[in-house]
């Protein structure tokens, strides 16, 4: 790889797909592809054309697969319509019925539901275990196992994964690995460089970076991106043109987005383990030297009102999302893990005085002002 990651993360479109040499992508803002004779569109079956239905491939998709992929250092990349489908199409693109996943117990709700709902109608299983213990891991793995699946940092409580010992079982006992980097970004891990084989980000967050776009991304060799993008056009998980173009233009201002959220979150985090009201503070130390992440979650100690504190933001909203340039909060309980069993959420700390912040690229300083005012204001 010649190019470094920010002259990367600016020019991945392919040259041309730009008509008229227009300075970006144009929006390719069509469901399907003309040809002038029936020779003609015989090409896109061997293989001569790229683009037929866009439900197949559009130059705009086909952008966002190769951006990210760049960013991640893998072989190939392919755009879907969520978080979510890109996460079944890497799914279904190495386990098949009657096999088996063993999962970190500590992932968004939405993965956890699909893993402990959805999957069990295509006939996979998923044992959920502690990825913090190697021997948890060991003991679940069974004869039909073929995927280990965790995220590079847990959603809510940030755990950083210790990806490289998760990729080593994986080797040796012939699995896949599969990693959700959404909340750490190709800007502050790589799992593809750690020996993953699949990598998933809800472009939703950090890759669109600007709220304003459902996508999903899933990266990783030819041949694995290849199945991934065949259960993607089956089972019509493609994502719009449109949504691509907005993603792939957010994507072009991920580092210094990134740089400038990760130092903002490292201040407030700083900031908020000083404040007598709040028990305790996850932000990560240990993610890159480049920089921890953008999301900051606080416990609020007992004589916190939660109820109190989330009516006393002014500017800072409630938000069941992460990852703009706003910052913005959200009670983990009642979003993205409610669905999480209650004795689990227990165990991994998902508690009632838990909030989830998203940190943006505002003045530092009004964020800790803006955080701490409603803390105080919610003492009882
Ligand atoms: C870590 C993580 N992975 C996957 C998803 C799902 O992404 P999407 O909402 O784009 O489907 C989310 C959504 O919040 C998430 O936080």
């Amino acid at each position: 790889m010649s190019l470094g990651f920010n002259t990367r993360s600016v020019h991945f479109t392919q040259k041309e797909n730009m008509k008229n040499m227009s300075k970006t992508q144009p929006i390719y803002q069509t469901s399907a592809f003309a040809f002038s004779d029936l020779d003609d569109m015989e090409k896109f079956y061997e293989g001569e054309k790229d683009y037929l239905y866009s439900r197949f491939g559009n130059p705009n998709t086909d952008d966002l697969g190769r951006g990210v992929a760049s960013l991640e250092e893998a072989e190939a990349g392919v755009a879907a319509s969520s978080g979510m489908a890109a996460i079944l199409a890497g799914v279904l693109a190495v386990v098949k019925p009657g096999e088996h996943i063993i999962a970190s117990e500590d992932l968004y709700g939405g993965t956890y539901q699909m893993f402990a709902v959805e999957l069990a109608n295509f006939g996979i299983t998923v044992s959920f275990v502690s990825f913090e213990n190697e021997s948890e891991i060991l003991n679940s793995i069974k004869e039909n196992t073929v995927l280990l699946y965790t995220e590079s940092v847990s959603n809510p409580l940030l755990r950083v994964e210790d990806v490289k010992g998760v990729v080593s079982i994986a080797r040796k006992y012939n699995l896949y690995t599969m990693i959700d980097n959404t909340f750490a970004t190709p800007l502050f891990m790589q799992p593809i460089k750690l020996g993953a084989d699949l990598v998933i980000h809800s472009a939703t967050k950090y890759i669109g970076g600007h709220s304003d776009v459902t996508a999903g991304v899933l990266v990783g060799s030819e041949e694995l991106i290849n199945k991934a993008k065949t259960k993607i056009v089956s089972l019509g998980c493609n994502l719009s043109p449109f949504e691509a173009w907005l993603a792939c233009r957010g994507l072009k201002t991920i580092s210094i987005r990134m740089e400038r959220q990760a130092q903002n979150a490292k201040t407030l985090a700083e900031a908020l383990q000083s404040c007598e009201e709040v028990s305790k503070v996850y932000y990560p130390t240990t993610l890159s030297d480049k920089g921890n992440g953008a999301m900051v979650s606080m416990e609020l100690a007992e004589g916190v009102d939660v109820e109190t504190y989330f009516k006393s933001l002014s500017w800072i909203r409630i938000v069941p999302t992460l990852a703009g340039v706003e910052t913005t909060v959200t009670y983990p309980l009642r979003t993205s893990h409610r669905t999480v069993p209650d004795e689990l959420r227990q165990k991994l700390g998902i508690t009632s005085g838990l909030v989830r912040i998203s940190v943006g690229i505002e003045d530092d300083q009004d964020i800790i002002d803006e955080m701490v005012k409603a803390i105080k204001q919610a003492k009882k």
